[in-house]
């Protein structure tokens, strides 16, 4: 991040999963989560998604997010807010009962309004709606969207772009997905929701490229640079903001491997730019991709790998 800083870059920040975790108590990650010359800004990686957040109907708990806003601005960093509405992590309340559209448009409307207007502009700013998208470009399954319909999109964004006024602050609202860092069927279909919110006068500032990538099989710089002029058309800002480059299979530690993992991070950095967690330690890809991991810049040590230095290079 201090590299960022003096080359004109706007950040490098990570994700982290605090507080409640193994990580929050292992001093030698929270050293490195708290240094502001390696990280100038955080995502919880969990702490203000749905089920955290509004754990029971109308019943709010911010004591999570809080821990690493508190942590974040003691130590300079921004807070990129993850997120409002998406498939997972959502609260039993939701999910367990079946909903009338108009019911849950209400439910969807109070969550917004109240968290986005409780943190304000703590947030630097927010994923309101959250990988919305299947790799055809049609909108994916979820409670939102097969109880509501398409509109559960558009409505997500004008009760945020509402929260945001209330606030009278600046808080960036942007829609996160992957699959969106190369030219495409699903980038496009990105791009017209873009241009449909933009019709209809609600906040958009950006688009989040999680960036989720394989060693060896990340989009060219090219293709990175197409889908993103992309979006850049639309007068919107672009941010990387799940980085990381998993290894599909064992060995995850040979020196071709890193020098690969490391030219995939070089391509991939971008002047605003989080990583998914930083260290193959705690990382979420081998719970959630099993037989697959190694995809971060430190390893279970927390020593530098290969692609922390690609990244300082890059930069
Ligand atoms: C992941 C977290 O890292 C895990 O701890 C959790 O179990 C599941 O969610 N895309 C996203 C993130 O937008 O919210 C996901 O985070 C990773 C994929």
């Amino acid at each position: 991040n201090q590299l960022a800083q003096q080359h004109g870059k706007l950040w490098l920040g990570t994700a982290a999963d605090i507080p409640g975790t193994n990580e929050s108590t292992d001093a030698g990650y929270m050293e490195i989560v708290t240094n502001e010359k390696i990280f100038g800004q955080l995502t919880p990686a969990n702490m203000m998604k749905f089920q955290y957040t509004e754990p029971e109907q109308n019943v709010f708990n911010y004591s999570g997010g809080d821990y690493i806003l508190d942590l974040a601005e003691r130590d300079h960093q921004r807070v990129r807010c993850h997120n409002l509405v998406w498939v997972d992590e959502l609260s039993p309340f939701v999910t367990n009962t079946n909903w009338t559209a108009a019911q849950l448009t209400a439910i969807m409307k109070t969550h917004i309004l109240n968290v986005v207007t409780h943190w304000s502009d703590r947030c630097y700013s927010w994923d309101v709606v959250n990988e919305a998208l299947n790799g055809d470009g049609t909108f994916s399954s979820s409670v939102w969207y097969d109880t509501i319909g398409p509109e559960y999109f558009y409505q997500a964004y004008e009760f945020a772009t509402e929260a945001v006024r209330r606030t009278g602050k600046d808080i960036k609202l942007y829609y996160n997905d992957y699959g969106l860092e190369n030219p495409g069927t699903k980038t496009t279909a990105a791009y017209n929701l873009v241009k449909e919110l933009q019709k209809r006068k609600s906040r958009i500032d950006g688009v989040g490229l999680e960036s989720h990538f394989e060693v060896g099989a990340t989009p060219s710089l090219a293709d990175q640079n197409a889908a993103k002029k992309g979006f850049l058309a639309l007068g919107i800002n672009v941010a990387v903001t799940e980085l990381d480059v998993r290894f599909t299979a064992e060995p995850y530690y040979t020196p071709a491997g890193l020098a690969q993992q490391a030219q995939d991070y070089y391509t991939s950095v971008q002047s605003c730019m989080t990583v998914w967690d930083f260290d193959d330690k705690y990382s979420w890809v081998p719970s959630t991709f099993p037989g697959q991991g190694a995809a971060d810049i430190y390893n279970a040590t927390l020593q530098r790998k290969p692609a922390y230095y690609a990244i300082a290079e890059a930069i």
